[in-house]
């Protein structure tokens, strides 16, 4: 008896010391995927978002690189429940201008936080704005992950000073726990220490509803639909880039397309740049799928109308850069050689046209050039390739004059880098923002109507494609 009293003791006393440190490890290792995303104004403003296994408090913690973290404001968030874990997001929106900050994501009651992360806030008055652009990771596997990490990694040291990374959609395969765990662990590098803009692909949005906006903290454009993805625009030296939301089609919502037309009219930024997931110029085996074709008789004339300089797209995993183009043909412009930033670049000077890019894939899900591709496609291509040997990161570094994009490839086997495109503009005028502009509706229900009437409308040009491609291949 006396024997058995002791052992249940001992057992309770061991119990006792274990539990809180058991308790405490499986919550510490639970916080994960995070990341810092544009939310409202990119210079005083940040969303938050990352996930716990178990319930758990939301609260950040963001000082001035170089500040005692420890001591900064708590700010609290909220979170849900979402594929059976807990998804947290806060917004700071007291950052100032040009600054670099530090920043710790977590529960302050229970002491447990995440790895300290980094991003800067963009001066009002500079210029100049250097980012890393990519596409389509839409790995499956944690091989996968790691070898489009990899290529990132790559990007980063190529160029050390940028200050924002677009991921262009398709982040994943099939939106499993396994695979946004896979992601969030290989590519925190990069998405816990700088601003990331991601755009919502079909992968995380239209397949598998609900994901995108379970996985960033982006403010989404008011009144907009959320439920496939999301839709907004912000500013970077004087450069205003609109993110789109290619999974709210057939074709795509007349309040999104009103909305772009209010943001982009609205802007007086040097730089109007689109970042969209499926492409309107690609060469790749989606182009001619009816879904695409919609879309690019509808967008193509919008984007002509706003004047809009460079669009970024992914989700046909090949390379593409057109020449400028409006209304479907090509414009030729004068090009200069000058010195900038310490390099001899040949400039397009003043283009009167878009150009699309199409960066391939960070992944190694690749695809060729499809050769029979929609006209013009392959006519306005002024480099249409593969990327099989590697994946693919790019760079922009602009100023109000100077926009400098370089592709480059990184071998799968030996990990070198390649520079396999670049292009340069150089804009001596500058366009006014559209003052006399009346905002269009963008609430759902005033343009309800307008979508209905699209919707016919497109479709109809859609046959009339069709049949233009069956004349082209007969
Ligand atoms: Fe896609």
């Amino acid at each position: 008896m006396k024997k058995s009293f002791v052992r249940i003791i001992s057992i309770i006393l061991v119990l006792c010391m274990t539990l809180p440190i058991m308790a405490s490890a499986s919550v510490a290792g639970e916080v994960s995927r995070v990341s810092v995303t544009i939310n409202g104004d990119s210079a005083t403003s940040r969303g938050f978002c990352w996930y716990t296994d178990e319930t758990a408090g939301t609260d950040v913690q963001v000082a001035v690189a170089g500040a005692d973290l420890t001591k900064a404001e708590i700010v609290s968030g909220v979170s849900h429940k979402a594929m059976d874990k807990y998804v947290h997001k806060a917004v700071v929106d007291t950052l100032k201008p040009n600054t670099k900050y530090q920043y710790r994501v977590g529960d302050s009651k229970t002491g447990v936080w995440s790895d300290v992360g980094y991003f800067t806030t963009p001066s009002k008055s500079k210029d100049d704005a250097n980012f890393i652009v990519y596409a389509d990771v839409q790995a499956s596997n944690e091989e996968n992950f790691q070898a489009a990490a990899k290529v990132l990694q790559v990007a980063v040291d190529t160029m050390p000073n940028y200050e924002f990374a677009i991921g262009l959609g398709d982040f994943v395969n099939d939106c499993t726990n396994e695979e946004w765990d896979s992601y969030f662990r290989n590519f925190s590098f990069m998405n816990m220490n700088t601003t990331i803009v991601p755009v919502a692909g079909n992968h995380e949005g239209n397949l598998q509803w609900f994901k995108f906006n379970n996985m960033f903290n982006i403010g989404a454009v008011e009144d907009s639909a959320t439920i496939t993805g999301c839709y907004y625009s912000f500013d970077w030296g004087d450069a205003h880039f609109a993110v789109l939301n290619t999974n709210d089609m057939y074709p795509m919502s007349a309040s999104q397309i009103n909305w772009l037309k209010n943001d982009m009219n609205a802007s007086d930024a040097q730089w109007k740049i689109v970042l969209m997931h499926r492409a309107l110029y690609s060469a790749g085996k989606n182009i001619n799928k009816p879904d695409t074709v919609i879309m690019r008789n509808l967008l193509l004339p919008v984007i002509d109308e706003l004047g809009i300089d460079v669009v970024f797209a992914g989700h046909d995993h090949m390379y593409m850069r057109t020449e400028p183009v409006k209304g479907e043909k090509v414009q030729t412009a004068q090009t200069v050689t000058e010195i900038w930033n310490g390099e001899s670049t040949t400039f397009a000077v003043n283009p009167d046209g878009t150009t699309h890019i199409l960066p391939s894939t960070a992944g190694t899900k690749r695809y060729g050039v499809n050769e029979e591709a929609m006209p013009p496609i392959l006519e306005s291509s002024a480099i249409a390739r593969d990327t099989k040997d590697g994946g693919v990161f790019a760079t922009v570094s602009l100023d109000s004059n100077h926009f400098v994009y370089k592709a480059y490839m990184v071998n799968d086997e030996t990990g070198e880098k390649t520079l396999i495109d670049t292009y340069a503009i150089k804009k001596t005028d500058r366009e006014p923002a559209n003052d006399d502009y009346v905002d269009l509706p963008t609430d759902i229900g005033s343009t309800a109507g307008q979508h209905g009437i699209t919707f016919v409308v497109e479709i109809l040009k859609m046959l009339v494609s069709y049949i233009k491609l069956l004349f082209s291949v007969i």
